[in-house]
């Protein structure tokens, strides 16, 4: 959600709070009882009267508390209220604070561990803080659009990757307490007209409306999500987008049909800001929260809601029931209860927050409470996870790692510090290294290491010199004024920001960078190029002759210089494989994002996307039509070599599996129990067979039978990876877990995860274009 702040007026009420750290000891670590919370939650519910209940489900924005969302304070029952705070790579507008790895970054890491360690540092950083709610992780967008505004949020256009990193994260947030919030469901998928709006003369235009059809949404955009409910996820946010002509936030369809009764979800729906569009259609569709509770940013004084009082009247004329309401609220405290955040020692809000979030509402206030430092020591697990999602894409002539040059050219705007302080906007600044994008997934950075900065630090070390010309508009220009000598190898940085609001229009990486590349490589034979881009950047200098090297950083985070320097030096071999393929042209993308002009709106309703692709985004996309990608899904370098030495083993754990899963008695989180049981396991060894130690990814692809299931099923489609490091000449045995909903397709006759029967075809390689192994395996389902 974005804040246009135009009204801001801090009360600056902060009553002195004890600044309760609070020691981790009486933490529930996983998904605990729900029935247990449930009986609190019941017996909190007993206790309120209708006023109370009212204020549960309609939050309040917090300006005095310093969280982006409130559910208020019940003082008589001792429950000192919730707060929710903007995710989901840093925790947004508030002062001592770490900027992580971006979704996108710790999805190129294809490393569970990582994925979980990134969750549970984060979730301490909120827990820090004394928030309750962090707004994140992101599935949607998932990617359909390689230029989606939100894309760098999310992980990757492939749901496998995406839900395993779901899975990690929210495991990771939730370990330590603190509640995660599964955002945006669903069909979030691009930024442009995302939200309704109101023409000049008055008229209301809805929000562009995502037509998914069935089989789409099972396989594809709601994947992660049922991964995000199996692994006990608290609440979910519902989107600004309509789906299927309905608002996301008041559409029963996947509010209750789906969330509730097929993927057994049990926490709480929260509305994204400004979101809610009605009062009893809302309620009764099945969102349980209106977040942040008033109509829009123009009712923050006077507090007008489709909600908040306005429920009275629809429990007088019988619109809404009071046991809905009750249910509502019980769904809210249940997670409390779950994550142990009734306990005495849950850290107090810190009284700095009002502060912070002023400034990064671009008002200037004076403030005598120092801020609550949460970093401790996550500095160096977000320069091992930024070094561990980058990718190398390209090192002709073994340029990297770098050995010892004795003179460095640095070349990009994205080498340097901003020049614009250290919290982005929503737009790009010219100067300045890319980190993270913008809109309220960015943050407030304590300090931020630019790769000039840290490659200095380098050459020094070593005794190398350095040049270096930072203005893309000279480097454009070919004015490499006092560039003397050539240097040994140049590094050129280019980024491409991007940010929630809108998206982006352009596939090359920002400010004339193929202009950039080409003068510097005209001139310099060995050219590397870094990209720190929010998304899927062309790359259209890929086969210059004398880049030599291709790294895609994507947003590293606050220790982006060191980061870089890690891999260039081969500190740190770089392991990281792209969760995307990039086009060698952009036409070979060709779902366009709906950007109807001024006169084509010519109703409320004008702004529709059709999914009419179903399947094919990315790498499927691209299998379909037999298109070369310039480098595939999958796809990354090392410094050492590895080879996959033994045959693919299929294990069946179950010798003819039922077609279909059984019903399922009781609704768990995740759904139907059997969808998530193993009923196959394939292995295979991998073993370095380089000069160095490394990493790298083992992929497992399945291919369908394709007799037995309809059109439009992908020819393949990732079903498991592992991260494997190994020492030169070691080796490692792999196994990929399948469970039956792996190898399912959504059957949209009898409304269920169905296992055609005929031959199956298992995929290990090292890309989506790099299959070393195969075996077919003959599945009769009965
Ligand atoms: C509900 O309780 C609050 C205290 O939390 C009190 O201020 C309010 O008057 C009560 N409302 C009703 C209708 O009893
Ligand atoms: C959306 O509409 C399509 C086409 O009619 C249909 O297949 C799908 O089930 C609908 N989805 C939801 C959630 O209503
Ligand atoms: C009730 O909802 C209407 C919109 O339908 C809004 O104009 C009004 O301000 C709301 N009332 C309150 C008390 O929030
Ligand atoms: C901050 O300033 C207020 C008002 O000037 C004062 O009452 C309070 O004691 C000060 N707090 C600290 C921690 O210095
Ligand atoms: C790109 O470079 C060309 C040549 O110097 C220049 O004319 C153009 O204005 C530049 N465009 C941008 C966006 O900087
Ligand atoms: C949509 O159109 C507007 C106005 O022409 C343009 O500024 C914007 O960049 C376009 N957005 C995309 C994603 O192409
Ligand atoms: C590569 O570098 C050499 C030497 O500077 C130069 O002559 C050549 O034109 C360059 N190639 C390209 C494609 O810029
Ligand atoms: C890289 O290799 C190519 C082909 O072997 C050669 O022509 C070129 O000079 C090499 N460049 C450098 C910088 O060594
Ligand atoms: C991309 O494809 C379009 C349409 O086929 C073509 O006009 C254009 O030249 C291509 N661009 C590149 C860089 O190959």
């Amino acid at each position: 959600m974005t804040l246009a702040l135009a009204i801001f007026s801090l009360i600056a009420h902060c009553a002195a709070v004890p600044a309760g750290a609070g020691n981790g000891d009486a933490l529930v670590k996983n998904a605990g009882d729900w029935k247990a919370a449930f009986n609190k939650a019941d017996e909190f519910v007993s206790q309120l009267n209708l006023t109370e209940k009212i204020n549960m489900v309609t939050g309040t924005l917090g300006f005095s508390s310093g969280c982006i969302g409130n559910i208020v304070p019940i003082e008589r029952l001792g429950f000192q209220g919730i707060c929710l705070l903007d995710g989901p790579q840093a925790i947004n507008r508030a002062d001592l604070v770490s900027i992580f790895p971006s979704g996108l970054t710790v999805a190129a890491t294809w490393d569970k561990d990582m994925m979980f360690q990134r969750g549970k540092a984060l979730g301490e950083e909120f827990r820090g803080k004394g928030a309750h709610v962090m707004l994140g992780p992101v599935a949607g967008p998932l990617g359909r659009h390689a230029l989606g505004g939100r894309n760098w949020e999310g992980f990757s256009p492939d749901p496998y990757l995406t839900g395993r990193a779901m899975e990690g994260t929210i495991k990771g947030i939730q370990s330590v307490g603190v509640q995660a919030c599964a955002k945006h469901y669903i069909g979030n998928e691009q930024e442009t007209q995302r939200s309704n709006t109101v023409t000049a003369d008055g008229a209301e235009i809805d929000a562009i409306s995502s037509n998914i059809d069935d089989r789409t949404l099972h396989e594809l955009y709601l994947w992660p999500f049922a991964d995000a409910v199996r692994a006990g996820v608290a609440s979910f946010m519902c989107s600004y987008n309509r789906l299927n002509q309905t608002y996301a936030c008041e559409n029963e369809a996947i509010l209750k049909d789906i969330l509730r009764d097929e993927l057994g979800f049990k926490g709480y729906v929260m509305s994204d800001w400004f979101a809610t569009h009605s009062g009893a259609k809302s309620i009764n569709a099945g969102l349980d929260l209106n977040m942040p509770g008033v109509l829009d940013t123009a009712s923050l004084e006077t507090g007008a809601s489709y909600w908040g009082a306005n429920i009275t009247e629809y429990l007088n004329d019988g619109t809404v029931f009071q046991q809905r309401l009750d249910d509502m609220v019980r769904k809210i405290m249940a997670p409390y209860y779950l994550l142990g955040q009734d306990s005495s020692d849950y850290p107090t809000v810190d009284p700095s927050l009002p502060f912070s979030m002023a400034a990064s509402s671009g008002v200037s206030v004076g403030s005598n409470i120092s801020s609550r430092d949460v970093r401790g020591d996550h500095a160096a697990l977000i320069r091992q996870l930024a070094s561990e999602g980058t990718v190398l894409l390209k090192n002709s002539n073994s340029t990297l790692p770098l050995r010892f040059p004795k003179s460095i050219g640095i070349f990009g705007n994205d080498a340097a510090d901003p020049t614009h302080g250290l919290t982005y906007g929503g737009e790009a600044y010219e100067i300045g290294t890319i980190d993270i994008g913008g809109g309220s997934g960015t943050g407030r950075h304590a300090y931020l290491v630019s790769p000039l900065e840290a490659v200095r630090a380098q050459a020094t070390k070593l005794g190398a010199r350095l040049q270096h010309i930072i203005h893309n508009k000279a480097l454009a220009a070919d004015d490499f004024l006092g560039l003397y000598p050539v240097p040994e190898v140049c590094l050129v940085f280019l980024g491409t920001f991007a940010s929630e609001g809108w998206d982006r229009a352009e596939y090359e990486a920002d400010w004339n960078s193929t202009l950039v590349v080409e003068n510097v490589a005209k001139r310099c034979q060995n050219t590397v190029v870094i990209t720190h881009s929010a998304g899927i950047t062309t790359m259209p200098w890929a086969d210059n002759e004398n880049v030599t090297a291709i790294i895609a950083a994507h947003l590293p985070g606050q220790e982006s210089g060191n980061s870089i320097v890690d891999i260039l030096w081969g500190n740190v071999n770089p392991s990281a494989k792209l969760p995307y393929s990039i086009p060698i042209n952009e036409t070979d993308y060709d779902i366009p994002i709906v950007n109807l002009t001024e006169a084509e709106v010519t109703s409320p309703d004008s702004w529709q996307a059709d999914f009419t692709e179903g399947q094919f985004i990315d790498y499927r996309h691209l299998d379909a039509y037999s298109i070369d990608p310039l480098y595939e899904f999958g796809f990354g370098l090392s410094y050492t070599t590895f080879e996959l030495q033994s045959q693919l083993r299929v294990d069946k754990l179950v010798k003819d599996p039922a077609a279909r899963p059984s019903k399922a008695e009781t609704s768990t989180p995740g759904g139907n129990d059997m969808l998530w049981e193993t009923i196959a396991r394939v292995r295979s060894r991998v073993t370095n067979t380089g000069p160095v130690a490394g990493g790298t990814v083992p992929q497992l692809y399945v291919s369908f039978p394709q007799s037995g299931v309809p059109t439009g099923t992908p020819l393949q489609v990732l079903r498991g990876f592992e991260k494997v490091f190994l020492e030169p000449g070691q080796s490692a045995d792999v196994a990929f877990e399948l469970r039956r909903r792996d190898v399912s397709f959504w059957d949209v006759e009898v409304q269920d995860w169905v296992i055609p029967t005929g031959s199956f075809e298992f995929r290990l390689g090292f890309s989506s274009r790099d299959i070393k192994k195969t075996v077919n395996v003959v599945v009769r389902a009965y």
